[in-house]
């Protein structure tokens, strides 16, 4: 079990330049669990051009990427489970990757770039056995063409169920000048990473390329305090919650318990 997390603010370095002779560094800003998650990380990575950090691979974990500079592709698995393919990437784009999916990253651009990445699970937890999605890719020419009209606009990305997440919200807001958000508490974990103009959290102004992250339970507001407006990516991460766990558990035995009840009666027959 990590540390718990307490809400953080990381101002990425875009772009990031990559140390001495290493082809991938990554830079780490988080890792700790929180109420929903026994496990959650972020970091940020410089990747050489012509250089890969690792051969495809695949992991319990969930993750998300997201490009911050220059033009990678992801290399990700077909459906067929035996062909890959390969999506080029542009700064704003990102891609969610579910558990045991068989994934990589390349560059194949001229100059070094630059991608965060956040990862989770819950093993403390029984996973869903049922998910929504084999993996996500979210373009943003989709949601940058949104121009707030009224007060926060906000525009529904994706919400889907994963293996270790009751529920994965994405969501893009867009605040008015001087618009905000009264403090208030989350029963899930938030991440929201700046793309235009200024918010104001936590006690701090923040600008692009600023992450916040707040794990449930901890208070917050949110405000555009300048005369632009602004506009920021926003992931929910909903826990399985001990209510869903707890029914699971008794469905379980109520079953095991029906089982050897008729093994028994069979026995006695
Ligand atoms: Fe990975």
């Amino acid at each position: 079990m990590g540390v718990k997390l307490d809400a953080t603010i990381h101002r990425l370095p875009v772009p990031l330049k990559l140390s001495g002779e290493k082809i991938w560094e990554p830079l780490h800003f988080i890792s700790g669990r929180t109420k929903n998650l026994d496990s959650f990380t972020f970091h940020e990575s410089a990747l050489a051009a012509g250089a890969s950090p690792h051969p495809p691979h695949r992991h319990d974990d969930e993750e998300l990427l997201l490009v911050l500079f220059g033009n990678p592709e992801i290399v990700i698995h077909k459906s067929d489970n035996k062909n890959q393919e390969e999506v080029s990437m542009s700064p704003g784009d990102f891609a969610y990757y579910p558990d045991g999916f068989r994934h990589t990253i390349r560059n194949p651009g001229a100059e070094t770039a630059n991608y965060m990445m956040l990862r989770w699970g819950c093993r403390s937890l029984r996973p869903n056995r049922r998910i929504d999605k084999q993996h996500i890719i979210v373009k943003s020419d989709a949601y940058r063409k949104e121009v707030p009209t009224h007060f926060g606009t906000i525009s529904p990305v994706f919400e889907f169920r994963t293996r270790w997440l009751s529920k994965l919200h994405c969501h893009i807001t867009n605040l008015l000048p001087r618009e905000g958000y009264n403090p208030h508490i989350d029963e899930h974990d938030v991440f929201i990473i700046v793309q235009e103009g200024r918010i104001h959290t936590l006690g701090e102004d923040i600008d692009p390329y600023g992450s916040i992250h707040i794990p449930a339970g901890q208070s917050h507001a949110m405000l555009n305090p300048s005369d632009s407006p602004a506009r920021y990516l926003v992931f929910e991460f909903h826990g399985n919650s001990f209510s869903r766990h707890f029914i699971r558990v008794i469905a379980d035995i109520r079953n095991i318990m029906r089982k050897t009840v008729r093994r028994v009666i069979h026995i006695q027959i």
